[in-house]
Formats: C-alpha cells, structure tokens, sequence
C-alpha cells in the first residue's frame, strides 16, 4: 500500500471558520495595501496538503466575493494523494459533504448535480491541482498567502523544519501563512514571525 493511503485526507469546507474571517479582514487588506504599492494586483495562494479541494474550493469562493477588479487571484493546490487530487479536480461533493456553505455560496459557485453539487467552472479555473511531496520542497515562488493547515502533524521534528523551510522559500517577500488550528511553529527555528489578529494567530514572513 502507498504511503499516501495511511494518511487521512480529513477536511472539510471553511474548516476553522476564524482563518477565513482573518483572510478577509486582515491579510486581504493587509496585501492588497502592500502590492497596489508595488503594481502587481495578483494575489498567489498556496494550499499545501489540499485533500480533496475543499481548502481551496473555500478560499476561491471568498477571494471571488471581496476582490474587487482589476484584483485577481491564482491558488496552486498540492497533495500528495492521487486519489484526493482527482476528487478536488473533479470537483464533486456528495450531499453530506456540503457542510459549512452558506446558501448564497452553493447557489453562486456549485451546480445540484444529481447526488450532491459540483462546483462551477470559474471557480474551478482558478485553481491548479497538482501532485506535490512536501518532503521533496515545492517549484513554487512568491507566493502571498500559504495554507499549510493539518500537514505539520504527519512530519517529525525535523521533516517539519525542512518543511517550513521549504515554504518560506516559496513565499514572497512580504507574505502570510496559516496553519492548523493546533498546530504551532513556537520552538522551531523558522524566521516567521508570529501575528495575534482579531480573528486568530496566523505567521508572517516579512523581509
Ligand atoms: C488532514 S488533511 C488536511 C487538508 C486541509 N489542509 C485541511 O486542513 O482541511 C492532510 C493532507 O496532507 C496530505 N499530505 C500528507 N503528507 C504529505 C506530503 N508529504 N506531501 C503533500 N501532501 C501531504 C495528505 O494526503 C492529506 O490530504
């Protein structure tokens, strides 16, 4: 059996409903202030570990609904699981799964398929699936905003410096990362820097 098939893939849409609110009332204003500075109005986001796509799926229906033009928004979303990329690819959710969404969200960004919903074709265009060990690091770079949410735990001590290494590598300069709930960087020897926002703690990677 493949290593990814002990795994569990466990997640869920707007899993920890507190990162969200912080994307959209800090780090969304938080970047848009900093790159209209710079004139690059593209906002990059990883969500590393993506299961099956309702991390991503999540993020895009947001940053669809409080961008506002000429703002755009691109998400590369990696796993390690063939079998969870082609279930966030095909974007089919059973009814039980439609968890967490709010009525305005499933009427705008899913169709009712028979079964359950399927999410739209502009909100699955923002997204590129793609398979990624994060032990191996990422080709990624600039990134702004990096989901790195219930990984942590399946990597020892030093996997996990490797790998938070790895993802500071791949951030821009001045840009954001989230990670689980009861996750912590706190004792590892990264150079993120440690943010309490109204909504929640998150990290930051400053230069
Ligand atoms: C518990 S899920 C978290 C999903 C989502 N980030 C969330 O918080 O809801 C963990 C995911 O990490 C993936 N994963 C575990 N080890 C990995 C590795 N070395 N490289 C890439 N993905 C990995 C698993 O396949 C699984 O889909």
């Amino acid at each position: 059996m493949a290593e990814a098939e002990f795994l569990s893939n466990l997640t869920r849409f707007f899993r920890n409903q507190a990162h969200f609110d912080a994307l959209e009332h800090f780090v969304i204003p938080e970047l848009m202030r900093i790159k209209q500075a710079a004139g690059n109005t593209t906002i990059k986001i990883w969500s590393a570990g993506c299961s099956t796509g309702e991390e991503p799926y999540s993020i895009a229906m947001l940053l669809s609904e409080i961008l506002p033009p000429p703002w755009k928004f691109e998400i590369a979303a990696g796993d390690i699981s063939p079998r969870s990329l082609a279930a966030g690819k095909e974007g089919f959710y059973a009814d039980s799964q439609i968890v967490g969404i709010s009525d305005n969200y499933l009427k705008k960004y899913f169709d009712k398929v028979d079964g359950g919903y399927k999410v739209r074709a502009d909100i699955m265009s923002k997204i590129r699936f793609e398979h990624q060990d994060l032990k191996n690091g990422s080709a990624l770079q600039d990134m702004d905003i990096v989901f790195c949410r219930n990984v942590l735990i399946y990597f020892d001590e030093e996997a996990r410096a490797a790998l938070m290494g790895h993802v500071w590598n791949s951030m821009a300069a001045k840009s954001f990362l989230f990670i689980g709930n009861s996750e912590t960087l706190f004792g590892m020897d990264t150079r993120f820097e440690f943010v309490k926002t109204e909504w929640t703690a998150l990290y930051r990677k400053f230069i």
